[in-house]
């Protein structure tokens, strides 16, 4: 006999059905609202879209493609008409390298004047340090150690590119590097991680702004996610062998911070770490960022990587490489194009799952809503707005400021400078004088080519009329492969080893003056992606140029331009003064002359260790102390037989025109809980006779740890200005945050025990306290 159903059985279906529902809604709109991060409003609209969408329209939204259209739209090649039929089938999410309101413009208009949804595209471009107004490159600029420059520029970067129609940036960088072979160490904040987290948060506040629908902000990128800066042997793309110590205690807590500071995106990595490319690294990026850190914008391949996996050896062909993607949670294909081709056929294969694609999309709606252009898709297309704000003189006065605030003055001996613009004659020499191009670095946006003031330029519009100033290049670095104002960026670079056919007028022209101003170091494109060396001393001709004239006139000021710590003890024996310039972008030669006759009192301190040689590298003055520490009675200790084991300039470095002296560091207390708090105190004097500014340091070391501890660890800063002969009492506080570190069991937490404390400037200062911290 057939079963009779009851006839309230439907009922009681559609009831636990609803109740079902309710009870999922509610969960999730609680998720929403303890989430700060997330508007439910946004959500709501998220949740619409996401149910009009098709398969292919999803898969669209992850995926992007790079094209340098002209301002008609892509040209006729293969490759652009297939991306040209996608953007009119709504199958794009994102564009990156497109630049200018009108190519924006026409390219956002293929998407919504022919795509079934009108999703609009969301527009990324590297904006490092700059758009067409270039700052200092951003290690130049982290030795400015002043947040909120940083924070301005970063600000005054994202409306240039937003008035140019951009809406996404793939910065900062925030890969601790310590490195110097490692072409990329010139695009991060250096060495420290904290360092590395303040910085990093400080751009992307400038970046963002309070608002990301401002349309004078963009949304900003941490990158790269995680260990890109640990390549070994500072190789680019290559392998990271670390622990989760190295990992949770030096890498990711910037990466964190940047979490935290609610960044728009993240970018993965090209390295493996321990075997596991990180756009592959579940680990990386669904347990720990999407998960542990409950972040919620959307990841972004490295170019290509998704595709690299394959030459890793880690997927057999792209669909294979896309599966591992998309289940590690990495969301949009920048260049792979491997989730276009095979997300759907995984999906039907279940081997990626339909929660997946939709939260990928989920994240990437997102930042497009909160980016507003939901609400106007041409919002940051405005032409006048473009002229208006891009390379406009107020933004190069800016540009000099952080440029001047960029130097670190390495050697004054004798105070030659700063020089007095009476001098009677001042030799301005070397292959980087005159250099319009060089300043502004790699990455540089959209910066016109030889568009920077060149030293020579800067130094003749600060001095007196009847100064004398003979100017001889003396080598040439390069030998061009590139035709001049092409892009160099992919190109490598030639350099001369065997002209020295300019040398003899550069000596005497040396032989004339009372002062040498000697300008050398990198080329722009010798640093950046790709940029590896084995070599960081002076390229080409440089050592034979500085000796030749070293020779006939000693009072020699060298001016380093350079992306990277560089090899410096020869010179820095025989020079007796030197300015770290780094690559400081579109007003270098003004900021730079600002420093020389002392406008401006440099004020600068590196964010990264300069080694004794280059085989010293990786070098950090974080390190461990290891079981051998120090012995100066046999070899058996760790450290080098021919090269000290520090740092010939160490982090945290940099010297003024006037004297600072530190006195009476104190402690209010000597004994704190773990949750407790104490005040760590210290004076500071203005010991010379100008007024200048001191970048205070404070560092800790945990004595003894469940992992070993760094001998020194930065735990703040603080940049403060002192008239000649002023003293100010300079103050931090110590708590739990300062003190946790992630610990044997495999989270952050406040270990009990002894501590030091220092505050100096610079990380090899002796001025130290201690205390302890009980249970
Ligand atoms: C770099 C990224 C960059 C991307 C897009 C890659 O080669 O590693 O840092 O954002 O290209 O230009």
């Amino acid at each position: 006999m057939k079963k009779q159903i009851p006839f309230f059985y439907p009922t009681i279906k559609i009831i636990i059905l609803l109740l079902f529902v309710l009870c999922f809604q509610k969960i999730k709109s609680q998720q929403i609202q303890q989430n700060p991060n997330l508007d439910p409003k946004i959500e709501k609209k998220i949740d619409s879209v996401l149910t009009l969408m098709n398969l292919n329209e999803k898969i669209g939204q992850l995926v992007q493609y790079s094209g340098q259209w002209d301002a008609t739209g892509p040209s006729t090649s293969q490759g652009d008409q297939q991306i040209l039929k996608k953007l009119k089938k709504g199958e794009v999410g994102s564009m990156l390298n497109i630049y200018s309101v009108n190519s924006i413009k026409e390219t956002q208009k293929i998407v919504m004047e022919n795509s079934r949804l009108k999703i609009p595209l969301i527009f990324g471009y590297d904006v490092i340090h700059g758009y067409k107004t270039i700052f200092p490159i951003p290690l130049g600029e982290t030795a400015s150690w002043d947040l909120e420059i940083m924070k301005k520029s970063a600000a005054i970067a994202a409306k240039e590119a937003a008035s140019s129609g951009l809406n996404w940036t793939f910065a900062p960088m925030i890969d601790v590097s310590r490195d110097a072979r490692w072409g990329r160490i010139m695009e991060g904040a250096g060495e420290d991680p904290y360092l590395n987290s303040v910085v990093g948060v400080a751009r992307i506040k400038g970046f963002q702004g309070e608002d990301l629908s401002n349309i004078f902000t963009v949304a900003a990128c941490a990158k790269h996610f995680a260990g890109y800066g640990f390549a070994e042997a500072g190789r680019d793309y290559n392998t990271v062998n670390i622990g989760l110590n190295e990992l949770h205690n030096t890498i990711l807590p910037p990466f964190k911070a940047a979490a935290n500071a609610g960044v728009a995106t993240f970018m993965n990595s090209f390295n493996d770490i321990d075997g596991i490319p990180s756009t592959g690294n579940k680990f990386l990026q669904r347990d720990i960022l999407k998960g542990e850190w409950n972040w919620k914008g959307f990841v972004v391949s490295d170019w290509g990587s998704i595709g690299e996996m394959i030459a890793h050896g880690y997927a057999e062909d792209k669909k294979q490489a896309a599966q591992i993607a998309m289940n590690a949670g990495s969301d949009m294909d920048m260049e792979s194009y491997a989730y276009e081709a095979n997300l759907e056929k995984l999906l039907n294969e279940k081997k990626v799952s339909i929660e997946q694609i939709n939260d990928a999309v989920r994240r990437v709606l997102r930042i497009k809503f909160q980016l507003g252009l939901f609400d106007d898709p041409y919002k940051y297309c405005d032409e006048k707005r473009e002229i208006d704000n891009v390379y406009t003189t107020e933004n190069l006065a800016f540009a000099r400021e952080v440029a001047k605030k960029s130097i670190v003055l390495l050697k004054n001996e004798k105070k030659l400078l700063p020089l007095s613009k009476n001098i009677k004659s001042i030799a301005v020499i070397g292959p980087l004088a005159d250099d319009k191009d060089t300043p502004l670095g790699n990455w540089r946006g959209r910066a016109t080519y030889n568009s920077a003031v060149s030293l020579l330029e800067g130094i003749k519009k600060s001095v007196d009329k009847n100064v004398k100033i003979i100017y001889a290049k003396g080598i040439d670095l390069i030998i061009p492969t590139v035709e001049k104002g092409e892009n160099q960026f992919l190109i490598p670079l030639k350099f001369n080893t065997t002209d020295r056919s300019k040398i003899a007028e550069a000596v005497e022209a040396a032989k004339k003056s009372d002062v040498v101003i000697l300008v050398i170091g990198e080329n722009a494109y010798q640093t950046g992606e790709g940029r590896s060396q084995t070599d960081i001393g002076f390229a080409g001709l440089q050592n034979e140029l500085f000796d030749e004239v070293y020779k006939v006139n000693k009072n020699i000021v060298l001016v380093l331009m350079n992306g990277r710590p560089l090899e410096l003890s020869r010179v820095s024996e025989l020079a007796p003064s030197i300015l770290e310039c780094w690559h400081l972008g579109s007003e270098s030669g003004n900021a730079i002359a600002d420093v020389v006759f002392g406008d401006y009192n440099p004020s600068g301190k590196l964010p990264v260790s300069f080694p004794h040689n280059v085989g010293q590298e990786p070098l950090y003055y974080n390190q461990k102390n290891t079981g051998r520490p120090y012995s100066d009675k046999h070899v058996t200790f760790s450290g080098y037989r021919d090269a000290p084991k520090t740092a010939l300039y160490p982090f945290g470095f940099g010297l003024s025109y006037t004297t600072f002296s530190y006195k009476n560091l104190e402690l209010d207390k000597t004994e704190i809980s773990k949750n407790g708090k104490l005040k760590v105190s210290v004076e500071v004097t203005n010991t010379g006779d100008r007024n200048g500014e001191e970048v205070v340091q404070l560092y800790i070391r945990d004595l003894v740890g469940s992992l070993v501890r760094p001998i020194k660890e930065l735990k703040g800063f603080e940049k403060i200005s002192l008239k000649s002969g002023e003293t100010k009492i300079v103050s931090f506080t110590i708590n739990s945050k300062t003190l946790e570190f992630y610990t044997a069991n495999k989270k952050w937490e406040v270990e009990p025990g002894k501590f030091d404390v220092w505050i100096g400037g610079d990380s090899t200062t002796t001025l130290k306290k201690s205390f302890t911290v009980s249970e």
